[in-house]
């Protein structure tokens, strides 16, 4: 069956990955980021892909945007934001590390952004019937997971960034019990973001963006609303906020 995807952040490893895998399977896209659409994917048949190139959730032009996009009954939306290093700054090793410059990009890339799309969204997702929505998280954001420390700004974010999913689900399901809203583990996959630290990862354990991809797509097709308000791992399983 063919369905409409929406994926924000539509030009980063996994983002473009989960855009190309989706029409690759037939689907219909509705993509969001800051670039223009990547010369593999801008000449893709008629009505397969729809790209629109928005900074971000707070211009004027996303309301129309998202009235063009849900227009077409949209069955889950991706959003795929995130920041670990750049610019020269790398995640912390300990306190003393930690940055005004460093925190601020991390909670504005990883938390606010997405939160303010997902606040743009809400209206929308509110009359969705079954409407899946996922927010690519982190385990490393997990609390209870937590047994080295360190990376102080993006755990941080991507912590805060669970709580927004947990009191946005709670929020939406008042007014659509229909709709599912997850924080979505992705595994360490080989992008941008993770390429300073792929040597240290155990052998086998380092998945391509398309693999990642096709777990991802796996998991918001099998996704209940059980587990809205969770955080999810790639496979599917419930991990511990
Ligand atoms: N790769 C991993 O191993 C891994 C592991 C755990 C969790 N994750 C999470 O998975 C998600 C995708 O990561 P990735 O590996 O695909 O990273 P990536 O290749 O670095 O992609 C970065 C993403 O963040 C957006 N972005 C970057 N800078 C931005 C800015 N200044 N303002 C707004 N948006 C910005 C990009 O959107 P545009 O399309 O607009 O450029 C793109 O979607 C992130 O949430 C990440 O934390 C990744």
């Amino acid at each position: 069956m063919i369905k409409h995807w929406v994926i924000v952040g539509a030009s980063g490893g996994i983002g473009l990955a989960l855009v190309k895998t989706l029409l690759a399977q037939g689907h219909h896209v509705s993509a969001i980021s800051r670039q223009e659409a990547h010369t593999s994917i801008a000449n893709m048949p008629d009505g397969a892909l729809s790209w629109y190139k928005l900074s971000s959730a707070e211009q004027p032009e996303a309301a129309n945007i998202f009235s063009a996009i849900f227009a077409t009954e949209v069955d889950a939306v991706i959003l795929c934001q995130g920041w670990l290093h750049g610019g020269g700054m790398l995640p912390e090793k300990n306190l003393r590390q930690l940055s005004r410059a460093a925190l601020t990009q991390s909670l504005e890339i990883n938390l606010i952004n997405p939160s303010l799309y997902l606040q743009c969204m809400l209206p929308f997702l509110q009359k969705q019937a079954g409407v899946k929505v996922a927010l690519l998280s982190a385990k490393v954001g997990s609390i209870t997971d937590n047994q080295l420390g360190g990376w102080y700004s993006y755990r941080m974010a991507k912590a805060a960034l669970n709580m927004l999913v947990k009191c946005a689900s709670i929020e939406l399901a008042r007014v659509n019990k229909t709709a599912s809203l997850i924080s979505l583990h992705p595994g360490t996959t080989a992008t941008e973001l993770s390429a300073p630290f792929q040597k240290n990862v155990p052998s086998g354990q380092l998945q391509t963006a398309t693999d990642t991809a096709l777990r991802l797509i796996n998991v918001m097709n099998t996704l209940t609303q059980e587990q809205t308000g969770c955080l999810i791992n790639w496979d599917g399983h419930k991990l511990p906020y």
